[in-house]
């Protein structure tokens, strides 16, 4: 057992079992409704785990519940290459430390995605280049935010929360040149972390990538398993898949649907979660090497709260089983942490960071279809391009145009003035993706959809700026009241 192994142990085994949970949002719904509904139905989940929110609204959830309460972070970007020395990931890993805390959450889950790619903004997430030097460079920055938790988070026992990696779902395609289970092996080779497997995200997989042409799913996932480090799984999440809704009215879905047999389906937690991820979840629970498996969890953040409970009823009744007893787990002082700090400084050489760096760069050009799929990342084995004009033909303009805020309604007056100068709206995604535009301050896709909706204004029609800088205010200050509330009205989508 090497020592980073022998070191996840050491951090696993003072994380407490946290049983059958659900994952959700502060917000969407309103968490303490929810709450009350379930305590109504007597179907109350062990433990909740609870999405990124501002830390007011967090530390009313702590106060209002005695249920363990985990943590689902967002905005770390731990698959970019130079976090280590960014100021603003640095800043988000003292966030995140924060908000554990506040929790006493035993876990940070944070998915091995990002929104944010060299200057090119995304709304939901890509998942990573599936390469050994990507694996690296994930390994190097969880270590980084390991020793800020160590540093700057105490949990009540005395022990660190311990930061789990999610495998991601894949949104039509995936690039690469290791299969995803080895990639996930490289990193646990080279970081402390657990891991969280999502069962919805693993059927993704499947759909996404070359596997399905030639085998079944029962025979993907048994050969995924034997490859994935699943002694590193300290949570499972299962929850819904949908055909999205940029493919609905789209000739390319049935198309797609046509020649391929399977539904079109992507992550969408709103959605029933389809019987076939049970079923994948049965096998997977048969496995001896989830020995370290702490919770097992129904993502349902933007759901209706009647599906929740009907689904978390009879997950309870499937699954009772899994965790006979909650065994508190031990904590104590944390005797190595001077080792794991000095570990964590280690860096990348420039020139390896530089490579990634272009890499990833040419990820965001090629998908926002500035450049073709050339490259060992997209011509291996394990990489997939056929979804990618899915993707870019109508998923990524419905979410410039309408996901995280619709344009239309953000800006109606400004829309209208476009409209009578022939400008159409299909412009301002060609604006968005034309060239890098960095951020500088904490993630928001709305902010920057304000933001850079202002300056294709500027640019497509100036003398219609003033009215959108007007709207842009009115949609700041609504936006800003809303959030500074304790339980504020927002969403989130995976
Ligand atoms: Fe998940």
């Amino acid at each position: 057992m090497n020592s980073l192994h022998r070191e996840y142990i050491e951090r696993v085994d003072r994380v407490p079992v946290q049983g059958l949970g659900l994952s959700v949002d502060v917000y969407s719904p309103n968490l303490l409704t929810l709450l009350t509904y379930l305590r109504r139905r007597q179907v109350l989940p062990a433990y909740l785990e609870v999405f990124r929110a501002a830390s007011t609204a967090l530390a009313a959830v702590r106060r209002q519940t005695d249920t363990s309460l985990t943590y689902h972070g967002e905005g770390l970007w731990v698959t970019q290459p130079g976090a280590q020395r960014d100021r603003l990931f640095q800043q988000e890993a003292r966030e995140v430390a924060l908000q554990l805390e506040i929790l006493q959450s035993a876990w940070s889950n944070h998915e091995c995605a990002t929104k944010h790619i060299e200057g090119y903004s995304f709304g939901t997430y890509l998942p990573p280049l599936y390469t050994p030097s990507s694996a690296a460079v994930v390994a190097t920055n969880i270590r980084a935010v390991q020793a800020v938790f160590d540093r700057e988070c105490r949990l009540s026992g005395g022990s660190s929360p311990l930061f789990l990696l999610e495998m991601p779902p894949l949104t039509y395609f995936v690039a690469g040149t290791v299969s995803i289970p080895e990639f996930f092996r490289q990193v646990t080779e080279q970081a402390a972390c657990g891991l969280v497997l999502d069962v919805g995200h693993l059927w993704t997989v499947y759909r996404y990538s070359t596997v399905w042409q030639t085998v079944s799913l029962t025979t993907f996932l048994s050969r995924f398993l034997a490859e994935f480090p699943l002694e590193r799984v300290v949570e499972i999440h299962v929850a819904g898949l949908s055909v999205h809704e940029s493919m609905i009215m789209s000739p390319l879905r049935s198309l797609a649907e046509q020649d391929q047999g399977l539904p079109l389906w992507t992550d969408a937690h709103a959605a029933p979660i389809p019987p076939v991820l049970f079923e994948m979840l049965d096998l997977i629970l048969t496995d001896v090497r989830l020995r370290h498996l702490k919770g097992l969890a129904l993502e349902v953040d933007t759901k209706p709260i009647e599906l929740i409970a009907d689904e978390f009823e009879s997950f309870i009744s499937r699954y009772g089983a899994v965790f006979p007893s909650k065994a508190q787990g031990a904590v104590c002082a944390d005797a190595s942490r001077k080792e794991r700090d000095d570990r964590a400084a280690e860096i990348w050489s420039e020139a390896e960071e530089d490579s990634v760096r272009h890499a990833y760069e040419n990820y965001a050009r090629v998908v926002s279809g500035q450049a073709a799929p050339a490259g060992t990342e997209w011509t291996s084995s394990v990489a997939c391009a056929d979804g990618l004009t899915l993707y870019q033909s109508s998923y990524l303009p419905y979410e410039i145009l309408h996901w995280g805020g619709e344009i239309k309604a953000m800006f109606p007056d400004t829309c209208r003035e476009l409209a009578t100068r022939a400008v159409l709206l299909d412009a301002f995604v060609v604006f968005w993706f034309r060239e890098p535009r960095p951020v500088h301050s904490s993630y928001d896709f709305f902010e920057i959809k304000i933001d850079q909706f202002l300056e294709f204004v500027g640019e497509v029609a100036p003398e219609v700026q003033a009215v959108a800088q007007r709207e842009a205010n009115e949609l700041r200050e609504a936006y800003r009241s809303a959030n500074e509330s304790p339980l504020p009205v927002a969403s989130h989508q995976p």
